[in-house]
């Protein structure tokens, strides 16, 4: 009857998981699909302590049980409360990694529980205690456990910047070197006896810890949100392992849904900017090899912009197109920009926002962002529909966006982000950028768009120069 209630449990989890996912594909159903998957998870997790019986045997353990609850219930509220939009990756990172490592110590614990089953007769060979299927399974999870455990610490600390991008000559090859240990501990470990099985065991998670580190360390630093989506879905095939370990559906389902999300995300990620995942995990994207490529030394006089011949041309236009990026993240400045929008609009004029898909630092930045200072959801542009509305767009208002409005990425083969699909900006009768130096964005390059005739440079820290552009309008 119990087990019944579990199972019921279980699929009532499973459902809320695939619900929410769907629900997260849109800004305007993404909080209640997030809270809906978490509600299922809760009753998974519940259902577990309360519900689960192995030979007649409830779980017990309940102190240390819900002592690390608690423990994790505190650590995660505080750090998601505390945490800044523009270090989200960051925590995506770290969470993903203690993922990671719950999935390799589930694999451990399973293969000490064979060890200490059969442990009275040491010298029966650990092939004839487990099959191969099932030894697969617990190493799979392990390794790949371990690797994203390891990988996602150091994609956390180049993303604050403790850690420094590294790589020496002869780095891949070493990296292969390494897994190869990782696959003879394994294959080791099996042909051992039970009583020698062990060290072979733990060397698969030395050298697994090993390879998550090398794996990592010469990826470019600016390259960690797609590194960090891929490791999110080494997460989600190890925590699958973990259900097929334990003949848990809602783990299973739960891993399998991660680990599908994940690729896709990285997949997509790639696309957008027209890079291979290979070319991500072997490049030096955003490096000192993008800085010395072409394009990196200036093109030439840029000429400026004040801020009231601003507030007048924007106020006389018809159309405005606010291009947002990561400059406007950094400063915070979401809701002064839809101060901006409201007093241009009572002021008759069309105002919309230009959306590129890797605008800012993560999937669906600039909409969260905007979404969080209530600009209507309507207003957004996707990048194609956009660059069919800059031919008719008096004023083009780029705020702390760089890489997406290069226009190398169209016309310089030898630019790094030759080929990405870019918002085609200067279409529009005037662009105006706002950014605080000459400084390059995420990849490094120089941008031709800031040198053209119809660009003005208007610098300074996007938020205050917001604040001052609206009450420069008030007075227009
Ligand atoms: P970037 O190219 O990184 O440019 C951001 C610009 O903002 C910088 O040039 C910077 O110039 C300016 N800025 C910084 N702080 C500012 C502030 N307080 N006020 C005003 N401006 C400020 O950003 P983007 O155009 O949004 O492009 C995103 C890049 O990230 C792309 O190359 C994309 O491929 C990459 N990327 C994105 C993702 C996702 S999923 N979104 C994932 C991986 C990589 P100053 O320093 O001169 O102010």
């Amino acid at each position: 009857m119990e087990l019944n209630i579990l199972t019921l449990c279980y699929i009532i989890a499973s459902v809320t998981f695939i619900l929410g996912l769907k629900m997260l594909s849109n800004p305007l159903t993404a909080r209640k699909g997030n809270l809906i998957a978490a509600a299922g998870m809760t009753i998974a997790i519940f259902g577990t302590i309360f519900l689960y019986e192995d030979d007649g045997h409830k779980l017990g353990n309940y102190l240390w049980i819900f002592c690390g609850l608690a423990i994790g219930t505190v650590a995660g509220t505080l750090a998601a409360k505390k945490v800044k939009m523009t270090a989200m990756p960051e925590m995506v990172s770290l969470f993903n990694g203690m993922g990671g490592a719950c999935a390799a110590l589930i694999s451990a614990a399973e293969f000490y529980h064979i060890y200490k089953l059969h442990i009275d007769a040491p010298d029966t060979p650990f092939a004839d205690l487990a099959t191969a299927g099932h030894y697969i399974t617990i190493v799979a999870g392990a390794i790949i456990g371990t690797i994203s455990y390891t990988g996602s610490v150091i994609a956390w600390g180049k993303l604050n910047g403790r850690v420094k991008d590294f790589s020496f000559k002869g780095q891949h090859i070493v990296n292969m070197i390494v897994m190869v240990l990782v696959i003879v501990s394994a294959v080791v470990a099996y042909r051992s006896t039970i009583g020698a099985s062990y060290i072979p065991f733990i060397m698969i998670g030395f050298f697994a810890l090993i390879y998550g580190v090398l794996f990592v360390l010469p990826i470019g630093g600016a390259d960690m949100p797609v590194v960090i989506s891929l490791l999110n879905s080494f997460t989600g095939v190890a925590a699958a392992c973990g259900g097929f370990l334990y003949d848990n559906k809602v783990m299973l389902t739960g891993g399998i849904l991660v680990g599908a999300a994940g690729t896709l995300l990285t997949i997509l990620m790639c696309k957008a900017m027209n890079r291979s995942l290979l070319n991500v995990l072997v490049g030096s994207f955003g490096g000192n090899a993008a800085a010395a490529s072409t394009g990196a030394t200036q093109q030439g006089a840029y000429k400026e912009i004040s801020l009231s011949d601003t507030a007048m041309v924007m106020s006389y236009a018809h159309k405005v197109m606010i291009v947002p990026g990561y400059g406007l993240a950094v400063a915070q400045a979401q809701h002064v920009c839809h101060d901006l929008e409201k007093i241009l609009e009572e002021k008759g004029v069309e105002v919309r926002y230009a959306i590129h898909p890797v605008a800012g630092r993560m999937p669906g930045h600039m909409n969260v962002l905007l979404a969080e200072a209530d600009v209507s959801y309507e207003k957004l542009m996707e990048m194609e529909i956009a660059n069919d509305e800059f031919k008719t767009t008096d004023v083009v208002l780029i705020l702390g966006a760089n890489d997406v409005v290069n226009p190398a990425a169209k016309n310089d083969p030898a630019s790094p982000i030759y080929g990405m699909p870019i918002l085609e900006v200067e279409q529009a009768k005037t662009v105006i950028v706002n950014k605080r130096s000459m400084k390059p964005g995420y990849a490094g390059i120089e941008n031709a768009l800031f040198f053209q005739p119809k660009t003005s440079m208007l610098f300074g820290d996007a938020k205050k120069v917001l604040q001052n552009l609206v009450a420069e309008i008030k007075n227009v």
